[in-house]
């Protein structure tokens, strides 16, 4: 049996910090507010020359080198992204540009704040059927473009960023199990209504959401999501030492835990310092949680994403 293992992670913030205190200097709101209902005290925003791909760039380099892995022995590039450089080409193809490689296979995986998770179970799947061998899984995104900034309840809420994973094959998992779900019926509660038509914008370029619905379904999902890839990888919750729901507020990820009843050191909290990052939320907290030295060789981790789409899924890993 082959499976797939992470080797090596990276991750990669754009220097400009945010305060809340920047934005109650300028809209009707306060550092209390955004404290109180989402945990989160700063955010990192992108300059105008930095795209997506530039950020999974950084955050690549540092993946490939912590894996000990050169660009060239990549067989697989899967970013996921709802923020692409282009419409087209994908992100993935103009990162491998940047890293001077050529030939292996590349794409983007569109499922918003779930597209790390949806990334790694593809290039699980990949690795696994013996097909590929080393794969390089990326969440990037520069949110910071898609935000009405005169929209207090939701211009406050994101940041901009990438994480980054190695996948290799190897004779012991690994990722043990992953399990991913969609329900398009909710798309009006969290989006983007616009595309590019005939050389203008139809529809909104800005990112729209219903908070407490969104709220609601993410804690609902999000518990679920846990329990039933737990099981698809025959374990218990006990099992699991670390929990890394998808960042995108404090009091979702502490009602996740405490449904799941997993103790408060288990879980893993970035949101505070990176707002929601979209797809780049979940490997930039594992990134970030292993160079501290918290997530070590052998520990399970259960990473979560849920987001617009609806989206939502679990992979359970062993470092
Ligand atoms: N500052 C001050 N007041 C605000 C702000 C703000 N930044 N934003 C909204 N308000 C106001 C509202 O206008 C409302 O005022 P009103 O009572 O006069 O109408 C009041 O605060 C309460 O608004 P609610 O929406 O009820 O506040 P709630 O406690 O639900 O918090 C929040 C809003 C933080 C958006 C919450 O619903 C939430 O976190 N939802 C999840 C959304 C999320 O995480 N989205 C990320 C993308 S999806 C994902 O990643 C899964």
């Amino acid at each position: 049996m082959i499976y797939s293992r992470i080797v090596g992670t990276g991750s990669f913030l754009p220097p400009r910090v945010m305060t809340n205190q920047e934005f109650a200097a300028r809209l009707n709101t306060s550092d209390e507010w955004i404290r109180t209902r989402t945990g989160i005290v700063q955010r990192h925003i992108a300059d105008k020359s930095q795209a997506s791909s530039d950020l999974a760039l950084e955050a690549s380099r540092r993946a490939l080198q912590a894996a000990d892995t050169r660009a060239g022995d990549l067989d697989l590039i899967v970013l996921a992204t709802s923020t692409p450089d282009y419409v087209f080409p994908s992100t993935a193809c103009l990162l491998q540009a940047k890293l001077g490689i050529k030939g292996c296979a590349a794409f983007d995986v569109q499922a918003v704040c779930s597209g790390f998770v949806y990334a790694l179970a593809t290039a699980d799947a990949f690795i696994k059927s013996g097909t590929h061998k080393r794969a390089l899984v990326i969440g990037a995104e520069v949110f910071s473009r898609i935000l009405d900034w005169n929209d207090r309840g939701t211009c406050v809420l994101f940041g901009d960023g990438a994480g980054a994973a190695v996948l290799a094959a190897g004779s012991k998992p690994g990722v043990h199990a992953s399990v991913l779900r969609a329900d398009g019926s909710h798309a009006e509660i969290l989006s983007v209504p616009g595309n590019v038509c005939g050389g203008a914008i139809v529809g909104t370029p800005f990112l729209r959401m219903d908070g407490q619905a969104v709220f609601k379904f993410a804690v609902r999902v999000l518990e679920e999501s846990a329990r039933e890839t737990v099981a698809a990888a025959q374990m218990a919750l006990e099992d699991v030492d670390w929990l890394i729901p998808h960042q995108a507020n404090v009091r979702i990820l502490e009602a996740t835990a405490r449904k799941l009843g997993l103790a408060h050191d288990k879980l893993v909290v970035t949101v505070d310092h990176h707002g929601n990052t979209s797809a780049a939320s979940v490997p930039l907290a594992l990134d970030e949680y292993v160079r501290a030295g918290k997530i070590r060789s052998g520990h399970r981790v259960l990473m979560q994403g849920v987001g617009g789409g609806f989206t939502w899924g679990s992979s359970l890993v062993t470092l």
